[in-house]
């Protein structure tokens, strides 16, 4: 199978952090080697199940160097892209699903300087990127149904990140391929295998004693690639 070309990055997700202790938090992910925050935005009606908005992004970023990383599970996503853009967020990653125009969604990220990104759900099929790829830096590939931390990885998902590396290498674009929802060692190992180099790890990081160890086991995943 093909690997990617780009480095591995490690993403932990905000959304198991201890919410009573966030800027801590933030600054301590940062310490333990992370390369990029993810922050999953949700809103009780896209999915089932309600986080945070620009506000507390904003109040974190003096608390973090790291690109921060949206995953808008918000609908319609199209109206608060710009607010997120102003909290401090560098990657925003929208699902096809939130509105009727995902090309004008990734359109308008791009033109406020951030890097767009798009979502597909476990059902969702990859030609949805097929003709949104020269707007696209990063393709998520979820590996649970989105709503919740802790759920169990779908391997049914792995033949979709396959096709996407293939697809991605096609282009000769560069464009992160990212997955997200159960990822811990030895699904990492899978995902890496199949092609992506972006993995986003909740339960996985901020959920262990030691987030430097986490971080570290999920990138020795990747220490076998060639
Ligand atoms: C789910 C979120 C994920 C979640 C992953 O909707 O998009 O980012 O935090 O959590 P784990 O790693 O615990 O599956
Ligand atoms: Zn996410």
């Amino acid at each position: 199978m093909a690997r990617s070309p780009r480095p591995l990055i490690i993403a932990p997700s905000l959304l198991s952090a201890d919410f009573a202790r966030l800027g801590a938090e933030v600054a301590a992910i940062e310490a333990a080697g992370a390369d990029w925050l993810h922050l999953d935005i949700m809103d009780g009606h896209f999915v089932p199940n309600i986080t945070f908005g620009p506000a507390l992004i904003r109040a974190l970023r003096p608390h973090c160097g790291l690109p921060f990383d949206a995953h808008l599970m918000i609908a319609p996503a199209d109206p608060y892209i710009a607010a997120f853009a102003e909290a401090g967020c560098d990657h925003i990653s929208i699902h096809p699903e939130a509105g009727p125009h995902p090309h004008r969604s990734l359109q308008l990220i791009r033109s406020l300087g951030k890097k767009p990104g798009i979502v597909l759900n476990p059902g969702t099929p990859v030609a949805m990127v097929e003709n949104l790829l020269d707007l696209t830096d990063l393709i998520m590939v979820m590996t649970v149904n989105p709503g919740f931390g802790g759920q169990a990885f779908l391997t049914s998902q792995l033949a979709k990140i396959a096709t996407l590396r293939a697809m991605i290498d096609a282009s000769g674009r560069d464009i992160a391929l990212q997955i997200d929802g159960g990822i811990a060692e030895a699904s990492a190992r899978a995902v890496i295998e199949a092609g992506a180099d972006t993995l986003v790890a909740g339960t996985a990081v901020f959920g262990a004693p030691d987030y430097r160890a986490a971080i570290a086991g999920l990138r020795a995943a990747g220490q076998w690639r060639v």
